[in-house]
């Protein structure tokens, strides 16, 4: 996040702009919480993860009046644009927004869930990932010397991406997201398979918002039904900190200046990304009714990997 917005404001400054920060989200937009950001305002948070801006989630957006009050301010203040980070509630909110405000809207994709339509990576995806591998090559050590089943809960209230790029870094047996149905009988029978074919510890990778229930819920399921009893590891918030990858700090650069070009552009209501390499500008109406499919490819490949 910070990547970007320093991205925004060097860049938007540099063509003439005149940038403020909305701090605490949208309810600080309603809360009139701006300021003017200035080149030195986003000085040595390249390389730091969650946001100088602040952040919070709004009741009081999520309604009508909220919406037409956030319009309001804006009018009021003289803003002309408004560039929007963050993930699908961000981009539901700029659809409704766009009904009473003229100004320009830009979204940017910032979310480690990465299940925003429009754009192959979302902010923060990359570094929520490299937080999970790097947790579970340590309790690797703990899985390997105790011959133990793991269940790791990774993030992901109704997305999978996280789990499954965490669980193919990690080798993972087994990899249970929420975009598949998960048969805790056939989750068993491949546990216990493993263990007759000489393995001696197993990963099972779970997406905290499966149907199934989260790591704990699917533990008790699998009780008396595995040889032995798993260990569970919720990773949490862990996975949300922290200094952001390279790639993060790259696509979070690229996503920010591109925002700026668009709005020089005369574009509005269109969520920037990447889509195979080539930076995009796609409706945000797309965004919200559209949804982001899960890498199948990549499931595909567990059974095998995991002989
Ligand atoms: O949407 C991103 C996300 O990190 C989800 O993966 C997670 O379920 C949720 O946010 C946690 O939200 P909160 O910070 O409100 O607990």
């Amino acid at each position: 996040m910070n990547a970007c917005i320093r991205a925004i404001v060097r860049i938007g400054i540099a063509r003439g702009l005149d940038i403020y920060g909305i701090y605490g989200g949208l309810q600080g937009l309603l809360d009139k919480r701006f300021e003017q950001m200035k080149a030195r305002s986003v000085s040595n948070i390249v390389h730091r993860g969650g946001t100088c801006l602040t952040t919070g989630r709004s009741e009081e957006f999520r309604e009508e009046e909220g919406q037409k009050k956030a319009a309001r301010i804006l009018k009021e203040e003289g803003f002309t644009g408004l560039f929007a980070l963050g993930g699908n509630g961000t981009m539901h909110g700029m659809t409704k927004l766009q009904r009473y405000w003229e100004g320009q809207i830009i979204g940017i994709p910032g979310t480690i869930d990465n299940d925003v339509y429009g754009t192959d990576y979302s902010i923060g995806f990359d570094t929520a990932v490299n937080n999970a591998v790097e947790a579970i090559d340590k309790i690797r050590d703990t899985a390997q010397s105790f011959d133990r089943v793991f269940l790791i809960e990774v993030m992901g209230r109704d997305s999978g991406a996280i789990a499954t790029h965490v669980g193919i870094a990690c080798g993972a047996e087994i990899i249970i997201i929420p975009e598949t149905t998960t048969d805790i009988e056939d989750v068993a029978a491949k546990i216990n398979a493993g263990k007759r074919r000489g393995k001696t510890f197993a990963f099972i990778v779970v997406a905290e918002g499966d149907e199934e229930g989260d790591a704990a819920e699917i533990k008790r399921k699998l009780s008396g039904k595995i040889v032995e009893d798993c260990r569970i590891s919720v990773l949490g918030y862990i996975q949300r900190g922290g200094n952001p990858s390279h790639f993060d700090r790259v696509l979070a650069t690229k996503l920010g200046a591109h925002a700026v070009d668009c709005f020089f552009k005369g574009e509005s209501g269109v969520m920037v990304g990447e889509i195979a390499g080539k930076l995009s500008a796609t409706p945000l109406i797309d965004t919200i009714s559209k949804k982001k499919v899960v890498d199948i490819y990549l499931l595909g490949l567990v059974d095998a990997l995991s002989i």
